[in-house]
């Protein structure tokens, strides 16, 4: 047991708090080195998510691609699904009229869910969070997306339709 009857040797003091001090200091310094680690980790991380994003969004941004070569089968008000600029970007062609065709990235802005066409409703639906956008140009119309829906450029030849980049669709020769 403690005899607290006598107050503590000054020198055993004096030596305890002079070795938590330098703990401390040492506790501080690595706590420091251990964000100034992690920091840099994230930062590198976040520059590697940036460029793989960018890289990946314009991938293929410019190239042709067949949506498809039976434009009758498509009536007004209905859609085809497709994938532009590669296989793992889900999109969709609209027939809005019938000289009338659309098509957007069907990745909703918002958390990236894939959106639906409601031919009834003439709405581009996010089911995650009821995000609407607008069929006519892709701009959010209700709930949580802030940002329209990435058009896709389309040429119109004849009875086919090709994606060629972004924007409405234009009559190309035949
Ligand atoms: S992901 Fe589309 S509304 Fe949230």
């Amino acid at each position: 047991m403690t005899d607290r009857t006598h107050p503590p040797d000054a020198d055993l003091v004096s030596e305890r708090v002079g070795r938590l001090t330098t703990d401390a200091l040492v506790t501080r310094r690595g706590y420091l080195k251990i964000l100034g680690v992690l920091s840099g980790g994230l930062a590198v991380g976040n520059v590697a998510v940036a460029l793989g994003a960018f890289e990946r969004r314009t991938e293929g941004a410019d190239q042709e691609q067949l949506i498809t070569t039976d434009l009758a089968a498509i009536p007004v008000g209905g859609e085809l699904r497709f994938s532009y600029p590669t296989d793992n970007d889900p999109a969709v062609l609209l027939r809005l009229e019938d000289d009338l065709f659309v098509a957007y990235s069907a990745v909703c802005t918002h958390l990236a869910c894939e959106v639906l066409w409601v031919a009834d409703d003439r709405d581009l639906f996010c089911p995650c969070h009821d995000g609407h956008f607008d069929p006519i140009d892709g701009s959010p119309t209700a709930g949580p997306p802030q940002r329209p829906l990435p058009e896709i450029v389309l040429e119109r030849r004849g009875e086919t339709i090709v994606a060629i980049g972004e924007g409405r669709v234009r009559e190309g020769e035949d």
